[in-house]
């Protein structure tokens, strides 16, 4: 018999040194944190979802945030060790966490890899000093890339995120940024056009007109460059935002990405196990008494229909190069092939994927194929 597929386990940290004014994570700031109290906390979420899913191991642990660089080490040797000994680890197992690259955090990298981390995804956010002042970073270039530097010493794989289609940014500018970015030789860069998210300290200038961000063609162009650029030096895209040298992949997030089961747990963290959906508690206090109530943070648990299910899977995969593998009872061939017609779509079987063209408009794409 095959041995049941490794599960993901994702681990949130929800606390910064302060809000970014793009930032719609789940992120808080607060002047202290009980650490000891959040440790145990999330070694007993960890306990719980364990007991209910039993049985697997894991191939992969993705610490976010938030900002989980700034856990204390030892807290992320806690949750790992609980991990290993709910679970166990398949032999190669992947282990990241989402960094910010200020030095008191770049001073923590050895720590963090001994603790057991492999992977670190560096938030640079931009290579100009003016554009990390206007993101609200804590960092400026020169602290960003001796943070990278450590990262790149510290730990196996390394990752960047970069924001771009910033207000103004001329696609000269970013090609030059994004040239000097894949000059770094990472196997791996996560690139994201800048959105506004609703709630945000940006949402509230652009309803001003005080921010406008590039559109249509524009964005468009900053997208294609951005592709020709990446693919070029051999780290093709492989999702909407995410590039890598081929097998460099985010393991991690592979797994949503294809729709397979992963654990959640830390506030405001999902889950998918066996078609049901598991949310925690958001508020860091309300999650951590939660905690001390059940003995875990759970706030909702929803059985999704497989009309659910399809349709969630649909919209993770079509994210992906390698597309998905449709079902006909969830998806008119039909619609797809009117796409297809049009340049959006490629279809071989029942095998759909999107085109360059096809994943700039994939927010309409997917009603059109979805069937009721
Ligand atoms: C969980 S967040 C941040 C992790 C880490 N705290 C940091 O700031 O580097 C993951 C990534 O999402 C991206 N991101 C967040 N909000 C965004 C927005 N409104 N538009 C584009 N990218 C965004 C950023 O690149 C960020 O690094
Ligand atoms: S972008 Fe990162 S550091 Fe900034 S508020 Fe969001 S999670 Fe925190």
């Amino acid at each position: 018999m095959n041995a049941p597929e490794p599960l993901a386990l994702y681990v949130h940290w929800p606390f910064c040194v302060s809000k970014c004014p793009y930032c719609d994570f789940n992120s808080h700031v607060r002047d202290d944190v009980d650490q000891a109290r959040f440790r145990d906390a999330l070694v007993a979420d960890l306990r719980h979802e364990a007991s209910v899913l039993p049985g697997r191991r894991l191939g992969s642990i993705f610490f976010g945030g938030g900002t989980p660089s700034l856990m204390p080490p030892h807290t992320v040797a806690a949750v790992l060790a609980a991990a290993e000994d709910a679970w166990g680890f398949v032999d190669d197992i992947e282990i990241t966490l989402e960094a910010n690259p200020s030095s008191v955090e770049a001073a923590r990298f050895g720590d963090l890899a001994a603790a057991g981390v492999s992977r670190v995804s560096l938030g640079l956010q931009a290579l100009d000093d003016a554009a990390l002042a206007f993101l609200g970073r804590a960092h400026d270039v020169r602290e960003g890339l001796a943070a990278l530097d450590t990262a790149q010493a510290a730990f196996a794989r390394v990752s960047f995120d970069l924001i771009y289609a910033r207000p103004g940014q001329s696609l000269a500018a970013w090609e030059g940024e994004l040239a000097r970015a894949i000059g770094f030789g990472t196997e791996h860069l996560s690139l994201y056009q800048l959105t506004i998210e609703p709630g945000t300290r940006f949402a509230t200038l652009a309803a001003k007109g005080e921010l406008a961000i590039p559109e249509g063609d524009d964005a468009a162009d900053l997208f294609e460059t951005t592709q020709a650029m990446t693919a070029g030096a051999g780290l093709p895209r492989y999702e909407v935002s995410n590039h890598a040298r081929v097998g460099a992949e985010s393991r991690h997030n592979l797994t949503y990405w294809r729709y397979r089961d992963y654990a959640g747990i830390g506030p405001g963290a999902h889950g998918r196990r066996g078609g049901v959906a598991t949310v925690r508690h958001r508020k860091p206090e309300n999650w951590l008494a939660a905690v001390d109530r059940n003995g875990h943070g759970t706030q909702s648990e929803d059985v999704l229909t497989a009309q659910e299910r399809a349709s969630e899977a649909l919209v993770m995969g079509l994210r992906m190069t390698e597309g998905i593998v449709v079902d006909p009872a969830f998806v008119d061939l039909a619609a797809v092939d009117r796409l297809v017609a049009q340049g959006l779509l490629m279809r071989d079987g029942h095998h759909v994927a999107t085109t360059e063209a096809g994943i700039l408009l994939l927010d309409s794409i997917l009603p059109a194929i979805a069937r009721d």
